[in-house]
Formats: C-alpha cells, sequence, structure tokens
C-alpha cells in the first residue's frame, strides 16, 4: 500500500482523464492521496475532490508563485476551511521560491509567516514548497515554527539542512528527482535520513519519474520514487511503501482505513 503525499490532480492537465487517472491509482494500491492546494482557486477544488473521493485528503494554502495575489479575505476563508472541511488536513503547499520569483520576496515571506500563523492557531501541519530560498527558509522556521509540524515537500536542501529540519521535528518528502540521473545530493539525503522520517510524493502533473520522465506525472508513479528509496537504503520497496505510508498518516494524523 502506497500514499501520494502531494498531488495536484486538480490542476487542467488532468481535466480530460482525472477520473481514470484516480481509478488508475486505486487499481495500483495507492491507498491515499493528498491533493495540495496552491492559490484559493485550487485549493477549493482540492476540498471539492477530496469530497467525492474517500482516500483523498485536501491541503489548504496559497503557493508562493500566486503570493502577490493574497488578500486578507483569503486567510479567513482558509481558516473556515481548517474548521469547517473534515477532509482538509493541513495548510500547504506555502512556502519561498526564489527560483522563478513569480512574487516579490517580500511578499512572499508575508503570505508564507501569515498561513505558518494559521496553521499554528489551528493546530495543523504544514506543506512547505521550498526553492533557491534556504538561508530565509532555515530563518523563518527557526524563528516562527517552534512546536509545529509539517513536511519540506519534494525536499531539495542538503545533508546540514536535513538533519536540522528533522531536529525541528519536521519530515521530509521526495519525489520524481530522486529517480533521475544527475540526482547528486538527494540521494546521499536519502541514505542518511531514517524512513521514519520520510514520505513519498508524486508532486504530479509535474515531477515525473523514470521511466517515465517526459511525460506528465500521476499518483500510480509513486512506486518508482518507493523503489529508488529502497535501492538506496538496501530495502524492499513494499517496506519502503508502508513505513512512508505510516509516516504520512501519522504526520497528517489520518486515521488508518
Ligand atoms: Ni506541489
Amino acid at each position: 500500500m502506497l500514499f501520494d503525499s502531494h498531488a495536484h490532480l486538480t490542476d487542467e492537465r488532468f481535466d480530460d482523464d482525472r477520473d481514470d487517472v484516480i481509478e488508475r491509482a486505486k487499481s495500483e494500491k495507492i491507498s491515499g492521496i493528498i491533493n495540495a492546494g496552491a492559490c484559493m482557486k485550487s485549493s477549493a477544488a482540492s476540498i471539492a475532490l477530496a469530497n467525492r473521493h474517500p482516500f483523498i485528503y485536501a491541503a489548504v494554502g496559497i503557493h508562493p508563485h500566486d503570493a502577490k495575489d493574497a488578500v486578507e479575505a483569503d486567510y479567513a476563508q482558509m481558516e473556515d476551511w481548517l474548521r469547517q472541511e473534515k477532509k482538509v488536513i493541513a495548510v500547504g503547499e506555502i512556502g519561498l521560491d526564489y527560483y522563478y520569483d513569480f512574487s516579490p520576496k517580500e511578499v512572499q515571506k508575508e503570505v508564507f509567516l501569515r498561513q505558518l500563523q494559521l496553521a499554528k492557531k489551528n493546530d495543523r501541519p504544514v506543506i512547505i514548497h521550498n526553492r533557491d530560498s534556504h538561508g530565509d527558509m532555515m530563518e523563518i522556521l527557526r524563528r516562527e515554527a517552534k512546536g509545529m509540524q509539517g513536511v519540506l515537500h519534494c525536499f531539495s536542501g542538503g545533508l546540514e539542512m536535513a538533519r536540522e529540519l528533522l531536529k525541528m521535528g519536521f519530515y521530509l518528502s521526495v519525489a520524481g528527482p530522486l529517480t533521475y540521473k544527475n540526482a547528486a545530493v538527494l540521494p546521499e539525503v536519502v541514505k542518511e535520513i531514517p524512513l521514519e522520517r520520510l514520505l513519498i510524493e508524486t508532486d504530479c502533473p509535474y515531477l515525473t519519474p523514470q521511466p517515465h520522465r517526459g511525460k506528465r506525472n500521476e499518483p500510480a508513479y509513486v512506486r518508482y520514487v518507493a523503489e529508488k528509496i529502497a535501492e538506496i537504503k538496501g530495502k524492499t520497496w513494499q517496506e519502503v511503501a508502508s513505513v512512508t505510508r505510516e509516516n504520512t498518516l501519522r504526520l497528517f494524523r489520518i486515521a488508518a482505513k
């Protein structure tokens, strides 16, 4: 049984065959999927999707790319969702992205901070996006994330950063790039980090693992990530699937089915 801890099934690239993709996930033994929000519209869509499928859960949040569009009323709306919608299990994805810089850095930091505080106030874990922003990310988490729980999705930092995040109580999630030939630092991090602190994800439709790289990604492909972790750690992929699934259930406080 596998759990895809981060997907974007509400993306328009699934508009033509979303139900088929979800059925394929089920037949490939995907026992759960967390569908991450990236803006208010995709967060609402994420909740609607989760409410239609028992094994899909929703996270609501504003991605750093969309931080520039955040308005005050969005925080109240997210809080209503966190309190009223049973399938909403986390705030995400939220964070910083200095690679694309689609929103000004100061705006990204402010919107990230507001959502961290929202998660803390409502006692929910966070799903964090971090790209080319390690310094500011760690500075904000050291200051603001005491006692919080969450995951760094598609982890892209080094071993030292990984160890500090683990000490803070965070989990690290690994996606398709682990399977790429040019993966340099990530295999080392995966090797050194206890399996009990790793999650697996697709981040579909993005980051398609080998051997399907270049095509659209989907939850059924999360198995390739589990297989690569198993190879690195000298375990079976079934063991990796089982432990990472338990980790996901524990972090997001999802009752096992
Ligand atoms: Ni994502």
